[in-house]
């Protein structure tokens, strides 16, 4: 999937870029960005799956109130990704239970 981040204006960065480890990957996210927002840019719009159904969470209103997007960091479960402000080498696990459960907490699915 393409990223979706803004570009810098006129070649000046905005924001210091950092790396960040989602699943053992790295991805790139700024200084002073969302968790959920550099997910996003870097293309991912999905990082959870409900506990029942398996449907895709991620992002949903943003601002800390649906628990849709959760996510562990820095060994830390329930972390709302789009409450948590990224920092160099956060290291963030989408699913880390065996049966791809992340939390049963804000399952509606
Ligand atoms: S998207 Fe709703 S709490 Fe994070």
């Amino acid at each position: 999937m393409i990223g979706h981040r803004v570009p810098d204006r006129d070649g000046a960065a905005v924001s210091t870029p950092i790396t960040i480890s989602v699943d053992g990957e790295p991805i790139e996210a700024r200084v002073g960005q969302s968790l959920a927002a550099a997910l996003i840019a870097a293309g991912t719009v999905a990082w959870r799956t409900t506990p029942r159904a398996r449907r895709p969470r991620g992002a949903f209103c943003a601002m800390g109130v649906c628990f849709d997007c959760l996510v562990v960091v820095n060994g830390r479960h329930d972390v709302r990704a789009c409450q948590h402000r990224v920092a160099a080498g956060d290291v963030v696990e989408s699913s880390p239970w065996p049966d791809g459960r992340v939390s049963d907490g804000g399952d509606r699915g």
